[in-house]
């Protein structure tokens, strides 16, 4: 499939770095930092044999991601695929990989359901949730518990479920499968029947739904846009899919590494202790620091397009490297210290940049606001149960993060 595509990125020196630094499970691959002054956008070769070109500087990351020529749609010859981002297969792959004018009415459709103002509102819910959550962990003082279990994952979960009106009793099989979809490690069998056994799932959940259509994103879907003829069933399983993924092992993922990184750094603690006015910088800081989407966002040129001095040819597949753009020292001073304080924290590119920005980033802003200001006041003597290097960090899924986090307090 290769040979088909007139690609003039060069032979590869090696494929895409994806492993953290020896000791430093926080920080992105240390190939980076050489490649941001060296080689900026640098060609890397794919597990499928393909090439495209890496981009490690912030500046060229805005402008890739803001400039609509360079194309989201798995379907466009040259995309740089990997299993995560659905493979060959791109039946109803949601609006994330979508381009304009499709993107556009799709996001539309549920842009106000996770607006600022909207999400504000549900604080007070996401608070009695974590306190739930955080209630039951110290009812288990004494013994180990995996952070991840008992709160990283079934907030964001939780929340989701609720938004959407999926069932909570299910989420052992969204979650289940959900790791199947995002690990770059399965085989592609294994990942594909998770595919199809998500998409059934969903599917039944929509049929129910249309017989009795809630009041949620889900049951608005339905009797707004679908009931009109605006979009299809399918469409609205598609809906469900991407926000069920997309809106809690992200956020997850993020409330484990930043609880262990401020169990790690007790003076940081501390100060978020005494001064809570400072937790909405410290999430934009650990956003920025750990930059959870590790091999993307992916685009693929559909213009012959200029960055950062090298030509990339219509047809080409980009690989931006997030992490990297966020620890890049001509934005961000020291950029390899985590900094609470720090004045432009919140220009960090975690989430994205232009028109496919992460559409629940406010909700995640508010659950990791949330947790991690609950889990400082309520639990000031956490601490890993394990050595550092007994966690198991997620080196071999798509997002970073940890399997498990052991914690004693
Ligand atoms: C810390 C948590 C999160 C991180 C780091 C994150 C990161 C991202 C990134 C980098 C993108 C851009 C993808 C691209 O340009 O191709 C994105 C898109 C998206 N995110 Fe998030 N996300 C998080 C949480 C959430 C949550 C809670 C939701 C809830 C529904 C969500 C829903 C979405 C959706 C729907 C898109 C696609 C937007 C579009 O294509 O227009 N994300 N996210």
């Amino acid at each position: 499939m290769t040979d088909m595509i007139d690609t003039t990125v060069p032979a590869a020196p090696g494929p895409l770095p994806v492993q953290p630094p020896a000791g430093c499970p926080f920080d992105p691959p240390a190939e980076f930092g050489a490649l941001r002054t060296e080689e900026p956008i640098s060609p890397i070769s794919l597990p499928d044999g393909s090439r495209a070109w890496l981009a490690t500087r912030y500046a060229d990351i805005r402008a890739i991601l803001g400039d609509t020529r360079f194309s989201s749609d798995t379907t466009v010859p040259g995309y740089p695929l990997s299993g995560m981002t659905g493979g060959g297969n791109t039946a109803n792959r949601g609006f994330i990989r979508m381009d304009p004018p499709e993107h556009t009415r799709l996001r539309r459709m549920v842009t106000r359901e996770f607006m600022v103002k909207r999400v504000e509102a549900l604080r007070p819910e996401i608070q009695r949730l974590t306190d739930e959550l955080c209630d039951a962990m110290e009812r288990r003082a004494g013994e180990p518990v995996d952070l991840v279990e008992a709160l990283a994952l079934p907030v964001p979960s939780l929340v989701i479920s609720l938004l959407l009106g999926v069932p909570y009793e299910d989420h052992d099989v969204f979650q289940r499968l959900t790791g199947k979809l995002l690990s770059r490690t399965i085989a592609e069998d294994a990942r594909e029947s998770a595919r199809v056994e998500l998409r059934d799932y969903l599917d039944a959940l929509v049929t129910a739904k249309e017989k009795e259509p809630g009041d949620d994103i889900l049951g608005r879907l339905i009797t707004e846009q679908q009931r009109t003829g605006e979009i299809t069933h399918d469409d609205v399983a598609a809906f469900a899919a991407l926000l069920l993924v997309a809106g809690h092992e992200t956020t997850a993922n993020m409330i484990g590494l930043s609880a262990l990184t401020l169990m790690r750094d007790p003076e940081t603690a501390e100060q978020l202790r005494q001064d809570p006015s400072l937790i909405r910088g410290a999430v934009e800081e650990l956003l920025r620091f750990h930059s959870i989407i590790r091999n993307g966002p992916r685009r693929v040129a559909t213009a012959d397009i200029e960055i950062g001095g090298q030509l990339i040819k219509a047809g080409e597949g980009v690989v931006v490297a997030v992490p990297s753009a966020n620890r890049d020292e001509t934005v961000f001073a020291d950029p390899d210290r985590l900094d609470v304080r720090r004045a432009n924290a919140q220009h960090h590119v975690a989430f994205g940049y232009g028109i496919h920005q992460c559409l629940g980033q406010a909700l995640a802003r508010v659950e990791l606001q949330v947790v991690i200001a609950t889990l400082l006041r309520r639990f000031p003597t956490m601490r890993p149960a394990v050595p550092v290097e007994e966690i198991p960090f997620r080196t071999d899924m798509a997002i970073y993060g940890c399997h498990s986090l052991p914690v004693t307090w």
